[in-house]
């Protein structure tokens, strides 16, 4: 199976190419590894390393397994989505951005909120970094909706919030977002081609909600402009993981097709 060795964010054009749709969509789902702990995750890749390139380390894994966690992904030449969900003070997220470009991760998130300055000293953290993680700002969070982003005194819809932080991240330099489906297809006007729009909050046709709010189905993210989906439980908590990934993989391809 072709391990993609580099982003190629330009997915406007990716459908003009000849390329098996199912190899298409296995490019660009990535595998939410939310587990508690190494073994756990070992076990996953193993059920999943023939189906799927990119797996998804967030704050439960990390926090548990430390970044020794990444190592054999990397080793095993899987792309690697590392989702801390940086937000602090620049300083300390340019150091934090500067760590994690050496531990051979190929993307990485903080918080859109943390404002222009801080998206922008860690841009500058990877200026001369050889293969540096594409840095991805967070928009608003796909649990959150119209409630809960009222209650954090924000006087905006969803939508027009991860506009304005999709503004303020192209502005200080960033191309990749992470936003729901419900807001790809305008941050795909916004970005162009150019934009890496990552998108959780994916569901499959009957697959159970859990927490997320502001969902889609696989074909739906992809055809309203998504470059990756992230998939987490409906993967990760079947029966049969793989089953279930080749199972998005081919509703992926229908749009890709
Ligand atoms: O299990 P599920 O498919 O809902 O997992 C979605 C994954 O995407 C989780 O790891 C979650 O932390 C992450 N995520 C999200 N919403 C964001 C950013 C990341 O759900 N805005």
């Amino acid at each position: 199976m072709p391990i993609p060795d580099r982003l190629n964010p330009t997915f406007a054009s990716a459908r003009a190419l000849p390329t098996d749709p199912i190899e298409e969509a296995r490019r660009r789902l990535i595998v939410a590894l939310d587990v508690p702990g190494a073994a756990s995750a070992a076990g996953l890749v193993e059920q999943l390393e023939n189906t799927c390139t990119w797996f998804k380390v967030g704050l439960e894994l990390f926090i548990a397994a430390g970044p020794a966690v990444l190592e054999p992904l990397v080793a095993r030449g899987h792309s690697v989505f590392l989702d801390l969900k940086l937000h602090d003070i620049p300083n300390t997220v340019a150091a934090a951005v500067r760590s994690a470009a050496k531990l051979g991760v190929r993307m990485m998130t903080l918080h859109g909120a943390g404002g222009p300055a801080m998206l922008a000293a860690a841009r500058a953290a990877l200026e001369g970094v050889d293969n540096p993680p594409e840095l991805l700002a967070v928009t608003v969070l796909t649990s959150m909706d119209q409630a809960q982003v009222s209650a954090v005194g924000l006087d905006r819809s969803p939508a027009e919030q991860v506009a304005l932080l999709a503004r303020m991240g192209m502005d200080a330099g960033i191309r990749g977002f992470v936003c729901s489906p419900q807001e790809v297809s305008a941050l795909r006007l916004l970005t162009g081609p150019e934009g890496v729009l990552v998108i959780p909050g994916i569901r499959p046709a009957g697959a159970a909600v859990g927490d997320q709010k502001r969902i889609a189905t696989p074909a739906e993210a992809l055809r309203l402009g998504a470059s990756y989906l992230v998939v987490g439980r409906p993967i990760t908590q079947a029966h049969d993981p793989a089953e279930a990934a080749e199972s998005i993989l081919r509703e992926m391809a229908e749009a890709l097709g």
